[in-house]
């Protein structure tokens, strides 16, 4: 029963498949989180201290699950949050969840720690694109990135500012996960008994950071942990002057990715951010900060009628959507909801992720007696 894509009707079962079809390293790396991880489970639990509240005999036949947000319309209120290393998960990568967005009318998210370039994922697509920009010491890195992305047409930006230092992500210290790979002693085995990983691995186009590989060596020729990576390579000094600098040199639209606090919401503002990403990096920076959905009505109340704030992380079901989106979220994001389908089949499973999340979002409005988003409201929901 269990182990083909057409198997897999939530994230849960996609978890299964990735787990069994990749190395232990890279599967660790993209399901572990900070410290205890106390923050990562939290993100998906806090969805279920509310529950919804449906209303009858609505006459619903159709739904429409339209909406815009960072000025783009999208088919559907959740899309792909920008990841790291996705041809390290399925040798296809950033195109796959290019083209599953794309099939599915979505945005999806590029990271500046991608694996296939800005110029080649604009060429495949028309289907929002969003760019994830870390913000490096390299000066000249950020302006030749954000100059990419201009001339390569990206409709959105995001920058990344919960990642001062690398979070303390202790699965991959135990097993001792770098890019490029490295392969030791005790990670081995976990590597040989996945040769259809490592076949392609090595047989497909070879891997690198594409947007980076003319700047740095540290992550493509040179060995790096991830957290490594964030505290040598990023610049730890950036601050809110940085941020309107970068967001006045984009000139489109722009968010900030990482916001928690309603002070930092309202700074988002003051520096003429068109959005905020409410979010804790999937839990795997500070472990024991406060969750998206948790802190969602507080930044809404605050700044919902100046930014489209988009609740970010833990999202597993369509009824996760539909109760952030009751709080004031203009629309959610997440990455390990299509990472494990990304390496559980590529392209087809992030489709097949999508559209599950897709069909729930459908169903679930109908039983909640809704015919587009805009009817749903704090009216709909209780918290326990
Ligand atoms: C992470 C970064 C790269 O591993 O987004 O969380």
């Amino acid at each position: 029963m269990f182990g083909s894509i057409k198997n897999c009707h939530n994230t849960k079962d996609f978890r299964k498949l990735a787990k069994q079809r990749l190395p232990g390293p890279i599967f660790h790396y993209i399901d572990g989180a900070a410290d205890d991880e106390i923050t990562y489970k939290r993100n998906t639990e806090a969805y279920n201290t509310c529950d919804l509240v449906p209303n009858v005999l609505a006459g619903i036949d159709n739904v429409d699950m339209t909406t815009t947000v960072m000025g783009q319309k999208l088919k559907m209120p959740l899309y792909c949050a920008p990841t790291a290393l996705q041809r390290l998960f399925h040798y296809e990568g950033e195109i796959a969840v290019a083209k599953a967005a794309e099939k599915l009318g979505t945005m999806f998210g590029v990271s500046s720690l991608g694996t296939a370039s800005i110029e080649e994922i604009s060429e495949l697509v028309t289907t929002p694109k969003l760019f994830q920009l870390y913000v490096h010491k390299d000066k000249g890195l950020n302006k030749d990135l954000i100059e990419r992305c201009k001339n390569s047409n990206f409709e959105a930006m995001c920058v990344t500012v919960d990642t001062a230092v690398g979070g303390n992500r202790e699965r991959d210290l135990y097993t001792g996960f770098t890019i490029p790979m490295k392969l030791s002693f005790s990670s081995f085995m976990s590597f040989a008994i996945h040769p259809k990983w490592v076949f392609d691995y090595y047989t497909k186009p070879k891997w690198e950071l594409s947007n980076l590989k003319n700047h740095i060596d540290a992550g493509t020729s040179v060995m790096t942990s991830i957290g490594d990576y964030f505290t040598k390579m990023l610049d730890n000094s950036l601050d809110w002057k940085g941020v309107e600098e970068i967001n006045k040199n984009w000139g489109k639209q722009f968010a900030i990715k990482g916001i928690m606090s309603v002070d930092d919401a309202k700074k988002a503002v003051d520096v003429g951010a068109t959005a905020i990403m409410l979010s804790n990096h999937g839990g795997r920076q500070l472990d024991g900060s406060r969750s998206p959905f948790d802190q969602l009505s507080e930044i809404v109340d605050a700044v919902g009628d100046k930014v489209d704030v988009i609740c970010e992380g833990g999202i597993r079901r369509g009824t996760h959507v539909l109760k952030a989106l009751s709080l004031g979220a203009k629309a959610c994001s997440g990455g390990r909801m299509y990472l494990y389908a990304l390496a559980a089949g590529g392209q087809k499973g992030v489709e097949k992720a999508m559209t599950n999340l897709r069909d729930e979002i459908e169903r679930d409005m109908k039983l909640m007696g809704i015919s587009s988003l805009d009817q749903l409201s704090r009216k709909n929901i209780r918290f326990r």
